[in-house]
């Protein structure tokens, strides 16, 4: 039986800072392999290698019938004309779905089905998007300061990051006279 116990966690809905939790953070030199611009890369990394993102985990058991959920935080930044944004990943058990709720900010949702569909859907306070089963999913920050967002998950749906890291998504979001437009991905590998 499983005997624990209901609690609370805390967010901030500015900052996205979630309390109690566990953080991880990642700078452009972790994230660098996303970008199609290496050059712009290198030389944010030799400039300070400034942070692109964080999430923020509650502490819940990875195990089926659990709830994950998090908040994510990606900067305002862009590696040459291309957002900063978050890895990108699709759950390891396929047919497990997400919800995303946005509280700050101005972002992309990417989202690619296992058939080759791809979708974008806008992010903006008060947005809750569904992510479906069978989708993976990029979030990519367009405004001018912290994106920030709440997800919940199953807690053992698994984050399956190198199938994206290996082919990228069909589409990236790349600055155009001072607009956010989605344009083919030049790096894009077949399935
Ligand atoms: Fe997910």
């Amino acid at each position: 039986m499983n005997c624990m116990k209901p609690f609370n966690v805390v967010i901030n809905l500015k900052s996205g800072e979630l309390s109690p939790g566990k953080r991880v953070i990642r700078r452009v030199s972790d994230v660098k392999a996303l970008f199609v611009d290496k050059e712009a890369a290198e030389k944010l990394i030799r400039s300070g290698d400034p942070l692109v993102y964080e999430v923020i985990y509650a502490d819940v058991p990875e195990e089926e019938g659990h709830l994950g959920n998090c908040t994510t935080i990606i900067y305002p930044g862009k590696v040459g004309e291309e957002f900063f944004l978050t890895k990108g990943h699709r759950h390891e058990k396929l047919g497990t779905a997400e919800i995303y709720f946005c509280l700050q900010g101005k972002g992309k949702l990417l989202m690619e089905s296992v058939d080759g569909d791809w979708e974008a859907l806008d992010m903006f306070p008060g947005s809750a998007s569904y992510i479906p089963p069978y989708w993976s999913h990029r979030t990519v920050n367009v405004g001018t300061e912290p994106l920030v967002f709440y997800c919940i998950f199953p807690a053992d749906a698994g984050h399956d990051y190198a199938t994206i890291e290996r082919e990228g998504f069909p589409k990236i979001v790349v600055e155009r006279n001072g607009e956010a437009v989605l344009i083919d991905n030049p790096n894009r590998k077949g399935c």
